[in-house]
């Protein structure tokens, strides 16, 4: 399962970078609201270079008519590069947005998923990746779990290339279950990414070890 971070902060993805091996990088507006960049696509090209050239960037498009996503779309993998997933709210017009952006060889995460439908036909209109919002879906009284699982089993049984890129997680229970089910990516925030697996309770164990060993071999002893 595809890991990437849910941040579009410089410092929180450089110290993810750093320590975890992580696949790429996911925003949205709101995402990028928050670094205070009045400049989204300065803010997108810096955290381009920032992450290895291998990483996945995903950045969404604003407008809400088909022709204007389209245009926006192409201008946002002409400066980030071909490679970059242009995330298109799954909307009718949207969905029109992915069939011509699709055709044109331009990589698409379909995003807003709010039901196994839309992901159906964003994935048979050529999205690369389907986001569905796991924990609003839980939210609205839906299960988003489930949804995000129905999804993959429908794309996987009618054998399109698309990938669920679950979205939207508030605790790790939710990206566990992602992970079980065999879907094929997540996107967590950085701070959800760094209480998925650290929580101190190692680091207690670590002090614990270390307690006991000196109170035998002596303070700072190791095993050199
Ligand atoms: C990713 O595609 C979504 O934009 C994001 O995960 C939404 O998360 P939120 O529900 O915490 O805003």
């Amino acid at each position: 399962m595809l890991m990437l971070i849910d941040d579009a902060d410089l410092r929180n993805i450089e110290e993810l970078y750093s320590k975890y091996p992580y696949d790429g990088v996911t925003t949205n507006p709101t995402i990028l609201s928050k670094t205070g960049n009045p400049d989204p696509m300065d803010q997108l090209k810096q955290i381009r270079s920032l992450i290895p050239s291998d990483a996945m960037l995903h950045a969404q498009v604003l407008s809400v008519e088909t022709e204007d996503m389209v245009r926006e779309a192409k201008y946002m993998v002409s400066v980030l590069g071909k490679d970059t997933f242009i995330k298109v709210p799954v909307t009718e017009n949207g969905l029109k947005a992915i069939s011509i952006l699709s055709s044109e060889n331009i990589r698409v995460t379909a995003t807003a998923i709010y039901g196994t439908m839309s992901a159906f036909l964003a994935a048979k209109a050529g999205a690369e990746f389907l986001a569905p919002y796991v924990n609003r879906l839980d939210n609205l009284g839906y299960n988003g779990v489930q949804t995000a699982l129905d999804i993959h089993m429908m794309v996987k049984a009618a054998g399109y290339k698309a990938e669920v890129l679950g979205a939207s997680f508030k605790n790790a229970q939710q990206v566990i279950d992602m992970g079980k089910g065999g879907i094929g990516a997540v996107t967590v925030s950085s701070d959800l990414l760094k209480s998925l697996a650290f929580n101190g309770i190692a680091e207690n164990a670590v002090k614990d070890f270390i307690r006991d060993f000196e109170s035998c071999c002596g303070e700072g002893k190791t095993m050199l």
